[in-house]
């Protein structure tokens, strides 16, 4: 199965180096979410992965989303890792609860097959497929807002999930998209559905029509609407 951008995501259980998660829906409650895979714990790259989303875990609290790993390890494995990880990371040894975010142990790869998360190039010693490097962006109702997948070689950018999530959390609730290489503060442009009229209403602040051979009004900037 793969997920598609709006599609309800899954309730499972799990467990985790924190204990048990009888209904990730209820885990997620009305914050945001973002799932990250994994493909094996004490593996390098994955190491500096789950470091630098420890570090940057005030931004993501800043933002009300709660990170969860998943890897398919045992629950003991991710609990003998995660001291590895703290120390890779010059985390506080002493972090509270036992890490900054829980890690799934998907022993049985069932929810990496549920959530499409292989990656078929990359094996491990039992040539069974490893999991890929997968972020889910998940919403207060449960929705899919933005999938990122990269095979197990290639590390991911953990600015950029906090970029994109302050874009999701942003588009939500005010009629703007965000240009390229946009950043939190940023100028916005209006999106292509808002009128004229309503743009003037929307944004008393004003925008910026740009101008092209078309003729066609449809590059419209404005500053970032505050939230
Ligand atoms: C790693 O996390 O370093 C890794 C895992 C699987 C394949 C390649 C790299």
């Amino acid at each position: 199965m793969s997920l598609r951008l709006g599609d309800k995501i899954p309730n499972f259980s799990a467990d985790t180096n924190e204990g048990r998660i009888d209904s990730f829906h209820e885990w997620i409650g009305d914050s945001w979410a973002v799932l990250f895979s994994h493909p094996a714990d004490f593996t390098p790259v994955c190491t500096t992965e789950l470091a630098r989303m420890a570090q940057l875990m005030i931004e993501f609290e800043k933002r009300h989303v709660k990170p969860i790993a998943l890897s398919c390890d045992s629950v003991d494995s991710h609990r003998r890792w995660i001291e590895d990880i703290k120390s890779f990371g010059s985390l506080p040894k002493s972090t509270e609860p036992p890490f900054s975010f829980p890690i799934i142990a998907d022993v049985e790869r069932k929810l990496a097959v549920q959530f499409g998360m292989l990656d078929p190039d990359e094996k491990d010693a039992k040539g069974l497929p490893l999991t890929c490097r997968a972020a889910f962006v998940i919403g207060p109702e449960k929705t899919l807002k933005l999938s990122i997948l990269y095979p197990a070689t290639t590390g991911r950018n953990f600015d950029e999930i906090i970029r994109v999530i302050d874009s999701l959390q942003l588009t939500a609730v005010k009629k703007v998209a965000t240009p390229a290489d946009w950043k939190s503060g940023g100028d916005c442009m209006i999106i292509p559905t808002v009128s004229a009229e309503e743009a003037k209403q929307l944004f008393p602040d004003g925008f910026k029509t740009i101008a092209v051979p078309s003729g066609k009004e449809y590059i419209r900037l404005t500053k970032q609407p505050p939230l």
